[in-house]
């Protein structure tokens, strides 16, 4: 059993679209907790296309113990959490459960320093958990490689000392995913996009169930 959190305190960074599509990758054994009260992964799923569950438990519906009860209580191998793109209770609870927080990071110059803060939480919560738990991966996110920004993300976050992921490039299948009510493996199967995200989860996998 391995919980991985999507987490960044920015918002649109691909958050969303990674949880929804690292569950599509890790399915039929994962459950995703849409733990932001904007319900970007719900809405996902109300075409009812996505081959796992999706949890909708914003923290703000209920107390931490609650909802960290309900959590915890879930039963397939892999739990997947979207956060909100804010400090707030649901990112502390989380980072104090998971075993590995995903960062997605957007190729922009407020994006990458919008990650120190996210390095910092992830810290805090190892040091409250005496553990090196939660790990951590860092994923270029959106990235456009005809850009000087896009080409120097990787080597920008390799500078935190922590794991960078498979990149994930900017490509329209993921937001017609979105629109289709689909992950981007029933989507598009067997696109470069695909290809992608399975790369990332298989490090994801292996990283949460070290
Ligand atoms: N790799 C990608 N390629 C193209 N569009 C993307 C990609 N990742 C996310 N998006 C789009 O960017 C916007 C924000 O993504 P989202 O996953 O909702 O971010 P967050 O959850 O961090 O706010 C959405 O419109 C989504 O479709
Ligand atoms: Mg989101």
């Amino acid at each position: 059993m391995a919980i991985i959190a999507l987490a960044n305190l920015k918002g649109g960074v691909g958050k969303s679209t990674l949880a929804v599509n690292i569950s599509g990758a890790l399915a039929p054994n994962v459950t995703l907790v849409d733990a932001d009260p904007q319900g970007t992964a719900a809405a996902w799923a109300e075409e009812g296309q996505l081959p796992f569950d999706v949890m909708a438990a914003p923290l703000s519906d209920s107390a931490v113990t609650a909802w960290l009860d309900r959590v915890l209580a879930i039963e397939t191998e892999h739990t997947v959490i979207d956060l909100p793109p804010m400090l707030g209770e649901a990112t502390t609870a989380a980072l104090a459960i998971c075993d590995l927080a995903v960062v997605p990071v957007s190729p922009s110059g407020a994006d990458i320093r919008a990650t120190n803060g996210a390095i910092e939480l992830i810290e805090k919560a190892r040091t409250a958990r005496k553990s090196d738990k939660p790990r951590a991966l860092l994923v270029p996110s959106k990235v456009d490689r005809r850009t000087a920004a896009g080409a120097e993300i990787e080597a920008a976050l390799h500078g935190y000392g922590e794991p960078v992921g498979p990149s994930i490039a900017q490509r329209i299948a993921h937001a017609d995913a979105f629109t289709a009510g689909q992950w981007i493996g029933d989507f598009a199967k067997g696109s470069a996009g695909h290809s992608e995200i399975r790369a990332l989860a298989s490090v994801v996998k292996k990283i949460a169930e070290r």
